[in-house]
């Protein structure tokens, strides 16, 4: 590696790459940029979240080695799309990339992704899905299609015309970053499509294509809380931010154990047991699913561990007998009062209430 220190510096452009878990990329990713950007100055900044593999000491070994690059070290926390916020904020040049740290995205269209906006386009994303794009990286079948449901339904609410939102792979002015930033949700893994939809629709955006390269090393952190994340920021971005995210996070959990209620109520069904048995088996598997999600997801600042979550675990379900005996109060109440046959409306009104209970006595007495 050849390093010309200040003579390359200030950096004309920042490549920003969050990384979990990701020692055995760091060095590979270096080298592959050193190549890429050739006679370029630029910057590299890691924004790591305490790894537990080493992925930090990896990158101040490389630092030590190549002034370029940078380590951004996060404590008890996790997200990709804060990672790369907080890295954005922490770099210095006027254009900036983001990027991958697993080697997926191909380095190679860095230099025509800067070549693009220095003439003046806002936005550059790498697209797979544009003449010459590729998305055969991605691991298999299902990992397909739930890429192809997300897109369609991001082009959906989305106002500008946009190939591949869900890329995380992207080049932006730095000083149109600064006017989007108030307004970006920061949860979940996307957030070129933050930007995007945060943006106005005047907004330059270009696409070049890129193939999606296959993982070699590590694993994807892809899971069920990064889906409900992605749920939720699509939420925020239609209701202008007008509910509170975390809220909404709660809402959302609170509906996936009503499809759990339901679906282990048949099953005890099926299985024999007694109406009041299945309902009691159907309640508590669905609270207990519900305290996990909201632990992990809802909550994911204050995730309990130990100790302190059994005592939140007790809590919450008593909290959530409550909520139930308001709910049902209240239905009870809307349908006398509206008279007869009003089911519907008098059972959502309680089912309302109960939630705006559960999140208000859990924000403030189990995850507090
Ligand atoms: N700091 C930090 N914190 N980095 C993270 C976190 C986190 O909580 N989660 C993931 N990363 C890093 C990974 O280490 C990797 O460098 C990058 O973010 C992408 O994560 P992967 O787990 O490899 O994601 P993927 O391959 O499933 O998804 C990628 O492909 C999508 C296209 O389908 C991501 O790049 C998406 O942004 C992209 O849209
Ligand atoms: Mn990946």
């Amino acid at each position: 590696m050849t390093v010309s220190g200040p003579m390359l510096l200030p950096a004309e452009l920042s490549i920003v790459i969050p990384c979990y878990n990701e020692v055995a990329n760091v060095a590979p990713m270096v080298v592959a940029l050193d190549e890429a950007l050739v006679g370029q100055k630029w910057e590299v900044i890691f924004v790591d979240d305490s790894s537990p593999d080493g992925t930090a000491s990896e990158v101040r070994r490389l630092s030590q080695l190549d002034p370029r690059v940078r380590i951004l070290c996060r404590v008890g926390r996790r997200g990709l799309s804060s990672a790369v916020i907080e890295g954005v904020l922490s770099s210095s040049a006027p254009l900036v990339a983001v990027m991958d740290g697993d080697l997926q995205h191909d380095e190679a269209i860095l230099l025509e992704m800067l070549t693009r906006l220095q003439a003046g386009a806002e936005i550059v994303v790498a697209s797979r899905h544009v003449e010459g794009g590729d998305n055969s990286g991605l691991s298999g079948h299902w990992r397909e299609l739930l890429s192809n449901t997300g897109i369609r339904a991001a082009q959906a609410i989305m106002p500008h015309r946009l190939s591949d939102p869900m890329s995380g792979f992207f080049a932006i002015r730095r000083d149109l970053f600064e006017v989007l930033l108030p307004h970006l949700s920061g949860t979940g893994f996307k957030i070129l499509l933050d930007l995007v939809m945060s943006a106005p629709r005047s907004v330059r955006i270009v696409e070049v294509p890129f193939v999606f390269r296959p993982r070699l090393a590590g694993e994807s952190k892809l899971d069920i809380v990064v889906l409900l994340q992605f749920a939720t920021m699509l939420i925020d971005k239609l209701t202008r931010g007008w509910l509170p995210t975390r809220f909404m996070a709660f809402a959302l959990v609170g509906l996936i154990g009503v499809g759990v209620n339901v679906a282990v109520l048949d099953i005890a069904g099926a299985c024999g047991l007694s109406f009041s048995w299945s309902q009691l088996a159907g309640t508590a598997v669905a609270i207990l699913t519900n305290f996990l999600l909201n632990n992990r997801f809802t909550y994911h600042d204050r995730t309990l561990r130990g100790a302190d979550f059994w005592r939140g675990l007790i809590i919450f379900v008593a909290v959530c007998s409550l909520g139930a005996v308001a709910n049902i109060g209240i239905a009870r109440m809307m349908l006398d009062s509206a008279g007869h046959g009003h089911w519907d409306r008098s059972s959502a009104v309680g089912a309302v209430v109960g939630v705006v209970w559960n999140y208000a006595v859990s924000s403030t007495l189990v995850w507090r």
